[in-house]
């Protein structure tokens, strides 16, 4: 998928897209979703049950963890994009298997490639381990990585979270920690 796309074409790829089997059990696509310019862009594995009734990413559980996370580093939704590494539910929530993750891949691709952020913050092991082979979040949270001209942070998925205080304020403080990062390097820009 090439640069000159725009975000709302992506959109409309995705809405109807039989690229992989996942599209046979889908409700809704959900497509990413957030601010063209954003700095920084969240990445998670794939839509659950809400996502997919709503066609919307990170609107059900997980979605309140990371708002809450949001709200604590001093960002809303509107400043941020936000997707996933496949766009249709697998079902029962099970992990997208390679071939998924490889035929949506593009879609991010193409994502990451129009909004340019500042970093992409990766949240969780599906994410983490797609794009950086990275394993074990628990060890690598808080960490930021450099890889082909582009900038990522290594965070929890917010379901982890859900049933875990005590992940949930690492979590929070690892967006803080974050979003202080970017504030600080446009300040000294
Ligand atoms: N979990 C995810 O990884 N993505 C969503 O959009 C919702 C829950
Ligand atoms: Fe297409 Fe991605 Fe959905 Fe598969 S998961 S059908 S590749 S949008």
């Amino acid at each position: 998928m090439e640069n000159y796309m725009s975000l709302k074409a992506i959109r409309q790829k995705v809405i109807t897209c039989k690229n992989c089997d996942l599209c046979k059990t889908r409700k809704n696509s959900v497509p990413g979703t957030g601010n063209q310019n954003a700095d920084i862009v969240f990445v998670g594995e794939a839509p659950g049950k809400s996502e997919d009734l709503h066609g919307k990413p990170f609107v059900g559980s997980a979605g309140k963890k990371l708002d809450e996370a949001l709200e604590y580093s001093g960002l809303t939704r509107n400043q941020v994009y936000i997707t996933n590494i496949v766009k249709c539910r697998p079902q029962k929530n099970r992990i997208p298997n390679d071939e998924e993750k490889i035929m949506c891949g593009n879609y991010l691709e193409a994502e990451l490639s129009i909004i340019n952020p500042k970093i992409i913050c990766l949240m969780g092991n599906t994410a983490y381990g797609s794009i950086l082979n990275g394993k074990c979040v628990s060890k690598n949270h808080g960490k930021i990585i450099d890889k082909d001209k582009r900038m990522y942070f290594i965070s929890y998925h917010p379901a982890a979270t859900i049933y875990n205080p005590k992940l949930g304020k690492i979590f929070k403080n690892d967006i803080k920690k974050l979003v202080k990062i970017i504030q600080k390097s446009k300040r000294n820009n």
